[in-house]
């Protein structure tokens, strides 16, 4: 099926391809990433490694490094070694951030294993993802380029300022979708702007960072509100993590926010019952509210949400050069509003 563009907006492709295809795109580049996000740990303490290796091993999608290729392509076919390198950073501070968010949520399942926190301790699984920032960083350096460590310093504070903010809005029935978009720009979005833009640094493209940035933003937005919708109606084999745990955190994602909006005026018994789950963490009636959310038409708008963000990554992509990497890049927008990867 092919569509009819009337915008700017890159035409959809006549099939939509599968993660595996896109990656494909790369083969070769991703290939040495993977390699290079493993043969980048390097502590001398034992502890540090097997904690990285875990958590490294268990696998994910490597979705930002692939970001970080694409771009990297579509500016130069023949991109320098660089840009694999860059592409492996940014999988280790995702991982970074997933080991931290791990403890903060205290989830007990990631990529299909127990996570790091369940298999060690809270403790452990701190300075082991502080060690993963730090290590990033210290091969940020190695670039030489202030620019490019620039972005990324900026951004690694835009992403723990995204779950501090997160954190004080956790128990807060009250919590706006505004506070909401905050929150998600920095703890999810700020590192797809980083992957594109650490792409066109590198390739000194650098008159593309607003388009890329936007790009990143709208793509991270709604790669984190289908994300948490699914927390609401996914299934837990296949997203390889806990799922409901928002709620028993008390954590007002956008399902719940607007679910209470919704609820206040049509069941008022059913608000207050979900108000009171979000302000006190306590859900003994989980799956009631679980079916409560999912009946009150927010998942609705959640993915509709998604779908608008998506739009945006999309025609965010227009100015920037037409070949089959932006293509990929495009698609990838497409399979995660689908929540197929
Ligand atoms: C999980 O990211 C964290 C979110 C932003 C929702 P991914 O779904 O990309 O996790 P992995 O890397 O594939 O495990
Ligand atoms: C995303 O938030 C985590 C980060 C961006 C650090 P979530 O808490 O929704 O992620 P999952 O669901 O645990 O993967
Ligand atoms: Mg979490
Ligand atoms: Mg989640």
């Amino acid at each position: 099926m092919t569509s009819i563009s009337l915008d700017n907006t890159p035409s959809k492709s006549p099939s939509t391809p599968s993660y595996a295809d896109i990656q494909g795109i790369v083969a070769n580049d991703f290939e040495v990433m993977d390699k290079q996000v493993f043969g980048s740990l390097n502590s001398k303490v034992q502890l540090v490694m097997s904690v990285s290796q875990h958590v490294i091993n268990a696998g994910g999608k490597r979705m930002r490094p692939l970001i970080t290729l694409l771009c990297a392509r579509m500016f130069d076919d023949n991109p320098s070694e660089q840009a694999m390198h860059l592409a492996a950073i940014t999988e280790m501070l995702h991982t970074a951030t997933l080991v931290h968010d791990d403890v903060i949520d205290e989830s007990g399942q990631r990529r299909g294993k127990p996570t790091a926190n369940a298999t060690w301790d809270n403790a452990t699984a701190v300075l082991v993802g502080d060690y993963l920032i730090a290590r990033a960083f210290n091969l940020l350096v190695g670039f030489q380029s202030l620019p490019l460590l620039q972005v990324f310093s900026d951004g690694t504070c835009d992403i723990a300022e995204g779950e501090v903010l997160q954190l004080q809005h956790q128990h807060n029935p009250a919590a706006t979708e505004e506070d909401y978009l905050r929150i998600i720009d920095g703890k999810t979005s700020r590192l797809f702007m980083m992957a594109t833009q650490g792409a066109a640094i590198l390739q000194d493209k650098t008159e593309h960072m607003a388009a890329l940035g936007d790009f990143g933003q709208h793509f991270g937005n709604a790669f984190q509100i289908i994300d948490d919708v699914l927390d609401y109606s996914g299934d837990s084999d296949v997203m390889g993590k806990n799922l409901g745990d928002d709620l028993a955190e008390g954590k007002p994602t956008l399902p719940t926010i607007k679910a209470l909006e919704l609820l206040k005026d049509s069941d008022t018994e059913g608000y207050e019952q979900l108000r009171i789950a979000v302000q006190t963490g306590k859900t003994p009636n989980a799956a009631q509210l679980i079916e409560l959310v999912n009946k009150s038409g927010s998942l609705d708008y959640c993915k509709q949400r998604a779908l608008d963000e998506t739009k945006l990554a999309q025609q965010a992509l227009s100015s920037l050069p037409d070949n089959r990497y932006r293509q990929g890049l495009y698609q990838l927008t497409e399979l995660a509003s689908a929540r197929l990867v």
